[in-house]
């Protein structure tokens, strides 16, 4: 809140007027979302933080990802060009996330792509899984003035960690971190703001106390715990249940967090009955240019067959994708008829389904209620991923 009150003043101080009236208009949005619950479909500004998908390559197979289960488009980076054309048809974004499917310190020209975002003004949230965190990196982050850096650890412990996010080291990335932690002490710097992101399952939910913990101990600010959005039944074993023992390790760590001074974000145990609201104040750009709700929404082919006794239900990338800045103008595509029906759907949904166990079942049998043919189950429900 004050970040952006603050980024709305610099923008009126040197001249960013168009962008700082955007951004009042959707703080004011916000705060009608917040007093009084209101959403409206069509949304009458425009989006003041985007994501962009720079890369679909990747080092690692975690367990958990998005893409063992998912035909990710061929392995290429984004180009400079389609990415600076990208930012052209956002015009009042003020933060944009280099988040995807892929690993973005994969992308040859990731010091190019902040270094463009810098001169637009434009503040960066990444995520990493910081294999590729070395020295000369963790400078240019530091010079660049990234200003959020996620870096994804899913456990306190190599077994854990290492089981989980295969083939990285836990050694080596937590070093990664140490080095970046310790480019930032030279310089004197307090960007990039860290933050160790955890997946939270049943397998890791316990060390997350220790996971804050060692965040204080190396010098990271933050720990973000997620919860893991499912798409299989595999997956959906992995779900942490709403148990007084889970609640006693949150409370652990809650603990530990205040004692360090390590900022903790959790999320609650049970379903929100409020929807994700990156619909409607933000948007998702692939390598490509398509506009998409959320990075992940869309991006599954599940085995719903399992689900609904052999009935095949295909969940399309097309079918989560409302057009592309590449070839229309996005003010149309922000407010097209099919964006605003999903944004209503979205609403009704939630209110459905408040009452709901978890269980990807419970959310099927709901999505079979509902008109589209694409998926609009876990990532709303427990706001992960964005
Ligand atoms: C898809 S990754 C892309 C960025 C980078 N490769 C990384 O690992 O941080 C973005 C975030 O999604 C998380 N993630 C992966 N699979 C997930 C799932 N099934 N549910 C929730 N989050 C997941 C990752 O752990 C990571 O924090
Ligand atoms: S979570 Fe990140 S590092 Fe792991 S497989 Fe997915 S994209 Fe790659």
């Amino acid at each position: 809140m004050i970040a952006g009150i603050k980024q709305i003043m610099q923008d009126i101080g040197e001249g960013r007027l168009s962008r700082a009236s955007n951004s009042l208009r959707a703080g004011m949005y916000r705060r009608a979302w917040k007093y009084f619950g209101f959403l409206p479909s069509s949304v009458p500004y425009q989006p003041t933080s985007i994501a962009i998908g720079i890369t679909t390559r990747c080092n690692l197979e975690c367990a958990m990802c998005w893409r063992q289960f998912t035909p990710v488009s061929a392995p290429r980076d984004i180009e400079l060009e389609t990415f600076e054309r990208i930012l052209d048809s956002f015009p009042f974004v003020t933060t944009v996330g280099l988040i995807g499917l892929g690993e973005p310190l994969l992308h040859p020209n990731f010091l190019e792509i902040m270094k463009i975002l810098k001169s637009r003004e434009i503040a960066i949230d990444s995520s990493t899984n910081g294999t590729l965190l070395d020295e000369k990196m963790a400078q240019a982050l530091v010079a660049l003035k990234v200003d959020q850096l996620a870096i994804s650890v899913d456990g306190a412990t190599s077994n854990t960690f290492e089981s989980i996010r295969t083939g990285a080291k836990f050694g080596q990335v937590i070093e990664n971190v140490k080095i970046l932690v310790n480019e930032k002490k030279k310089a004197k710097k307090t960007k990039p703001h860290i933050t160790f992101t955890i997946v939270g399952m049943k397998q890791n939910v316990v060390e997350l106390p220790d996971l804050v913990e060692l965040a204080h101990q190396v010098g990271v600010e933050a720990v973000c715990f997620q919860h893991i959005s499912s798409y299989s039944r595999e997956i959906d074993k992995r779900h942490l249940d709403q148990s007084e023992e889970t609640a006693t390790i949150l409370k652990k760590a809650i603990k530990i967090s205040s004692k360090n001074g390590v900022e903790l974000a959790l999320r609650p145990l049970k379903p929100m009955p409020q929807p994700c609201l990156m619909p409607w104040f933000g948007s998702y750009i692939t390598q490509d240019g398509d506009v998409r709700a959320c990075p992940y929404l869309g991006c599954l082919t599940c085995p719903m067959e399992e689900w609904y006794e052999g009935i095949p239900i295909p969940i399309n990338p097309e079918d989560a994708t409302f057009g592309n800045v590449l070839k229309e103008d996005f003010v149309n595509i922000w407010n097209c008829e099919r964006y605003r029906r999903f944004r209503t759907e979205l609403k009704r949904f939630m209110n459905e389904d408040k009452h709901k166990e978890w269980g990807v079942e419970n959310y099927c049998e709901l999505r079979s209620k509902t008109p589209g043919n694409y998926c609009r189950i876990c990532q709303w429900r427990f706001m992960t991923g964005c």
